[in-house]
């Protein structure tokens, strides 16, 4: 725990039995790719994403307090109303990771219901919102039971528990734009929290939208973890971590300066080394589809023909992201109609934008 002692809860100032927090947070996706990691963790390099909108997670924790001590935690948890056992390691583990931090998590006996706004496996990581989002109704109950922390604290206290969770969940509770990882150009990053991108992002990128293509809704043939593994002892490792370190340097400029020619140059070089990674580590795999590469070269091919500014990025699957400017997405949506959805599975794709973090809801 040791450097992050500032993160421990001390002081309840208020009596809290039971009560009711219903939050949304968004899933995000990284223009500079996380890829490697080490305990606790801690990403091997910095990362930026764009937060997302329509792509989220709704988290209901309704909490008690319980009668006698105990050394446990005691949850029952409901995706889509549905009572759902199989998914309580997953919480169990997030807890027994944060509780150092969040001691009275155990004072507590929880009902969790979650739901996601897109389509339940459909290959678009609900990790990320689905751990920002529990992250967030954690630290409203901090906050209930002691009313006085400072905004700032909370706020990168969430992401600091969400990282404990799922590492990119991290980058869900802020928006339009967040940084993990500490970085030498950024004095305030962190390898333990995200932080917002502080300069002024430029209006080309303002409502920037991101289309996700479902391409391949299967079940992942090497989970995140176990990716983020092989990067220990991965003959490019060292250099990977290099280029994203000065990538994201590169990226934040054009983010101010509005170079989307520069934006497509990094982010589609992200999404493919990304790719490579996996390709070249041992054991090696291929998560991109024979449609991921025809969308691709469809994309290449649009570009070249109408001199849009449409590029994609990948996630650790086969979906395709289609980023673009919002004054594109009259056009663009006529492109996909017409060119990409014959590509997707059963025809299905999701429009969203850049949005701006976890919020309470009602
Ligand atoms: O948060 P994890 O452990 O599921 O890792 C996500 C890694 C990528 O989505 C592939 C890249 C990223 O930075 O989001």
């Amino acid at each position: 725990m040791g450097e992050y002692r500032q993160f421990i809860f001390e002081k309840q100032t208020a009596i809290v039995d039971k009560g009711t927090i219903s939050c949304a947070a968004p899933s995000n996706i990284a223009l500079v790719k996380y890829w490697g990691k080490r305990p606790v963790q801690l990403p091997e390099n910095p990362s930026i994403s764009f937060t997302l909108d329509t792509c989220h997670t709704k988290t209901t924790l309704h909490y008690q307090k319980r009668t006698a001590q105990a050394d446990t935690f005691e949850f029952e948890l409901f995706f889509e109303g549905v009572l759902k056992p199989t998914f309580k390691p997953k919480v169990q583990n997030f807890f027994e990771r944060i509780v150092d931090y969040v001691p009275f998590i155990k004072e507590y006996s929880f009902v969790i219901e979650t739901e996601n706004t897109f389509p339940h496996s459909s290959g678009i990581a609900s990790s990320a919102s689905g751990m920002s989002a529990l992250a967030f109704c954690v630290m409203e109950l901090e906050q209930r039971l002691c009313p006085a922390t400072p905004a700032s604290y909370r706020i990168q206290k969430t992401s600091f528990l969400a990282r404990l969770g799922s590492g990119s969940a991290c980058r869900s509770i802020e928006g339009p734009v967040t940084i993990w990882g500490a970085h030498p150009q950024i004095p305030e990053s962190s390898d333990a929290y995200a932080v917002p991108f502080s300069g002024e992002l430029h209006a080309n990128f303002k409502q920037y939208q991101d289309t996700i293509l479902l391409i391949d809704k299967g079940e992942k043939q090497v989970s995140s973890s176990v990716g983020h593994d092989l990067m220990h002892g991965h003959p490019f490792a060292k250099e990977r971590f290099k280029q994203a370190t000065q990538n994201l340097g590169k990226l934040t400029e054009i983010l101010t300066s509005g170079d989307v020619d520069a934006f497509i140059t990094i982010v589609e070089s992200e999404a493919l080394t990304l790719h490579a990674m996996m390709m070249t580590s041992l054991p090696y795999f291929i998560l991109m589809k024979p449609h991921t590469l025809s969308v691709i070269q469809k994309v290449w091919q649009y570009r070249q023909e109408t001199g849009s500014k449409l590029c994609f990025t990948l996630d650790a699957g086969a979906n395709v992201h289609l980023l673009y400017p919002a004054n594109e997405k009259e056009s663009v949506k006529e492109f996909i109609v017409a060119e990409l959805v014959a590509y997707c599975q059963k025809g299905q794709y999701i429009c969203d934008e850049i949005g701006f973090g976890a919020k309470m809801i009602e």
